[in-house]
């Protein structure tokens, strides 16, 4: 059984003992400090207890769902209705990670306006605390509108999966894309974003953006430099199945320990050694 860390063993972004919740403020000290924090994904209650118990500061309902939840090969059918009752179970189950929802596709290309309505449905019907979505210069109109109505902006540029059908899944910023990238990242600060994700970009391009940036970047494939770490949780803890991908290191290999326990369960109940007296009522 998972036992919560004691306060002392928190990291500072825990609220140094204090039981809050983690707030966007939290975060930008932690990049004044040079402190590193992680972040994974979450679409349920029971991850969800159990990342906050190990120190996550920050949760992120993305619309990774998609193809870790929903049998969807890609992010693009995700939809708000799909991400909402995830985000609340999230939201319920915890009391001190920043949970942050994801827009998915859709949702909120279309402009500012239609980024605040699904923005607004995430924090009032979900309880989100930020929310995320892509792109770069092209929705820097979305996340001022956002950020000047009192929602907080998590940007998201280099690979960006919703878009996967025009620039296809791969690196993203290399040679002469350098620029366009930091541009990018730059015009997200600018209007307002707490936090920008460097997906897939070469390393030292992302160390670069950075050292640029005054507010943290979470890398994910985006090397050691980054201000903080994402992963899908699915991915960290081994659940996924086939080799991982170049930039995911599993700590864990809860697909062969699920598929044991399965197969064990089934064995006794075949042999009749499940269930036994103690598990009957008497
Ligand atoms: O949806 C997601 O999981 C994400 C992360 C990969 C950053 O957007």
């Amino acid at each position: 059984m998972l036992v919560p860390m004691s306060a002392d063993q928190l990291p500072t972004l825990y609220g140094g003992g204090t039981s809050r919740r983690v707030s966007t403020r939290d975060l930008q000290s932690a990049k004044d400090r040079g402190e590193r924090w992680a972040m994974l994904t979450s679409y349920d209650m029971l991850t969800a207890g159990i990342f906050e118990a190990a120190g996550i500061p920050v949760l992120l309902v993305g619309d990774s769902a998609g193809n870790n939840v929903l049998g969807y090969a890609s992010t693009v059918p995700v939809t708000v209705e799909d991400l909402l009752p995830m985000v609340r179970a999230v939201v319920r189950a915890t009391t001190r990670p920043l949970v942050v929802a994801d827009l998915p596709f859709g949702s909120y290309q279309a402009g500012p306006e239609q980024a605040l309505a699904t923005a607004a449905r995430f924090l009032q019907v979900g309880g989100a605390h930020a929310v995320k979505f892509e792109g770069g210069r092209r929705v820097v109109a979305q996340v001022e509108l956002l950020v000047s109505a009192g929602v907080p902006v998590m940007g998201h540029v280099g690979l960006t999966p919703q878009s996967e059908l025009v620039t296809g899944l791969r690196v993203q910023g290399r040679g002469e894309a350098a620029g366009a990238l930091v541009a990018d990242a730059l015009a997200l600060q600018e209007a307002g974003a707490f936090a920008v994700v460097l997906e897939a970009v070469p390393a030292d391009l992302a160390e670069r953006i950075t050292k640029e940036l005054t507010i943290p970047t979470v890398g994910i494939g985006a090397g050691a430099g980054c201000d903080a770490q994402v992963l899908v949780w699915t991915d960290m803890a081994g659940l996924t199945p086939g080799a991982p991908l170049t930039f995911v290191k599993r700590y864990a290999d809860l697909r062969g320990i699920l598929t044991e326990a399965t197969k064990a369960y089934a064995d006794d109940v075949r042999e009749g050694r499940f269930p036994g007296p103690e598990h009957s009522f008497h």
